[in-house]
């Protein structure tokens, strides 16, 4: 695989580990026994998810999605979908960051989040199992070097 897709392939996986530990804390959240660090790492732990790393590594998918719809890829629905999604992640960031401050109980929030936790997932899979791999059949130099020039690291 191309080492641009080997490096965004690296993130996803470092984001299962703070996805896995908030699959954790939501359930300590539903069964009540989450404490006010409990809540607070969970939060914590969220604004990770879309902080300024998130949104470089879509702006850096972004980039080779571009590319590949310069191509004769036969495109797939689930790759038309992950611009949408990019960008339906960053209205959510807002969303679940103003959650902290809602009168929410535990249980909304932990319904909302693990909403979110699951599409998130689905994202990551189609980007995984569908985008990158085509990514890496269609693109050539040329348009790898275009993808270079503007990657944010
Ligand atoms: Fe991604």
């Amino acid at each position: 695989m191309h080492p641009l897709l080997e490096e965004l392939h690296s993130y996803h996986h470092d984001l299962c580990t703070s996805i896995a530990q908030l699959r954790k804390l939501l359930a300590r959240f539903k069964d009540g026994s989450c404490d006010d660090a409990g809540r607070r790492e969970l939060f914590e732990l969220l604004a990770s998810l879309h902080g300024d790393a998130e949104a470089r590594h879509h702006r850096n998918e972004e980039l080779i999605r571009l590319q590949l719809l310069a191509t004769r890829a036969p495109l797939h629905q689930r790759v038309l979908e992950i611009e949408r999604d990019h960008q339906g992640f960053a209205r959510i960031a807002g969303q679940l960051a103003a959650l902290e401050q809602s009168g929410h109980t535990p249980e909304e929030i932990a319904s909302v989040v693990e909403d979110y936790l699951r599409h998130y997932h689905d994202h990551m899979d189609s980007e995984e199992n569908i985008f990158f791999p085509m990514a890496d059949e269609w693109l050539d130099d040329q348009h790898w070097q275009v993808v270079r020039q503007q990657w944010q690291h």
